[in-house]
């Protein structure tokens, strides 16, 4: 595909990100109608089955060939398949309880991958005026200004992003609440925005220094990850092997030393199925 094409997916991209935005932010005050999807406290809205379609019916328009991973597709049982098409991963909210709560913290996240490589990151948060942008090679962007990791090496001195997850089984209740207890006592401080997707942008901003996570998607992580490693950061699996987008776990850090430390006290937790699976 030629930088050509790439500017007009990305362009494409930008204008839908806005179209949704508006959507999502008009109606993130009101009363909102949920159904459950996999746990009870997992919720799919008709705003984020709208900002879906508005995804998919733009790109397929213009691009009718490109492949799509979204996740109110996914949660009818789908298995995501990533092939070398192009294929966009969106999630249309992430955050969907903050948007149900009215707690100004969802986001618009859509990601373009060309042969399985990260070409295009936004994520949107259209309730405080929040974007973030990547481009392969080029960096990431807050608002149009160009954002960069922090340069903190000492995992003693950081703030580290952590997220419950949807999934309350107690299991993984145990593993998540075992980590903070060991991670509260080890950093600056623990920080939780209630949406996987800004707790990674936060890393890219250097606003914390690494995030992990076990149990949201390659939706969750598509966008977000790579705005981090255009930002200088790193992506890595949180047992400290390679990421893959369809395991459901991510570790995100400013740099390797950060990630090594934090890899180091973490207990594992493989959620299953993968999203692949
Ligand atoms: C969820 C949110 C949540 C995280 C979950 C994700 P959704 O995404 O990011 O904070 O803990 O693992 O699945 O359902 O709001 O798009």
């Amino acid at each position: 595909m030629s930088d050509m094409n790439i500017d007009d997916c990305y362009e494409l991209a930008m204008k839908l990100v806005d179209e949704a935005g508006e959507l999502v932010a008009s109606r993130n005050s009101q009363r909102k109608t949920v159904q459950i999807k996999s746990h009870p406290t997992d919720f799919v809205t008709e705003t984020d089955q709208q900002v879906e379609k508005l995804f998919v019916d733009g790109i397929r328009a213009k691009f009718p060939d490109h492949q799509f991973i979204g996740e109110e597709d996914m949660s009818e049982g789908k298995k995501a398949i990533l092939t070398n098409a192009p294929t966009w991963i969106i999630d249309p909210i992430d955050g969907t309880m903050n948007f149900v709560h009215s707690f100004p913290h969802s986001a618009i996240s859509i990601a373009l991958l060309v042969n399985k490589v990260t070409e295009i990151g936004i994520v949107y948060n259209p309730v405080l005026g929040q974007k973030f942008t990547a481009r392969r090679g080029q960096g990431a962007f807050y608002n149009g200004h160009q954002i960069h990791v922090s340069d903190e090496k000492d995992l003693t001195k950081a703030l580290i992003m952590v997220e419950f997850g949807t999934n309350r089984e107690s299991e993984k209740v145990k593993v998540i609440m075992e980590n903070l207890s060991k991670l509260v006592r080890k950093g600056h401080g623990l920080r939780c925005l209630g949406g996987a997707v800004l707790n990674i942008c936060y890393v890219a901003l250097g606003a914390a220094e690494c995030a992990y996570d076990f149990g949201a998607h390659a939706w969750d992580y598509a966008a977000s990850e790579f705005i981090v490693r255009e930002a200088g950061g790193i992506t890595i699996d949180p047992s400290g092997g390679e990421f893959d987008i369809m395991s459901r776990r991510l570790l995100v850090a400013n740099n390797i030393e950060m990630a090594k430390q934090l890899t180091a006290e973490l207990i594992q937790y493989y959620p299953s199925p993968r999203d692949d699976e």
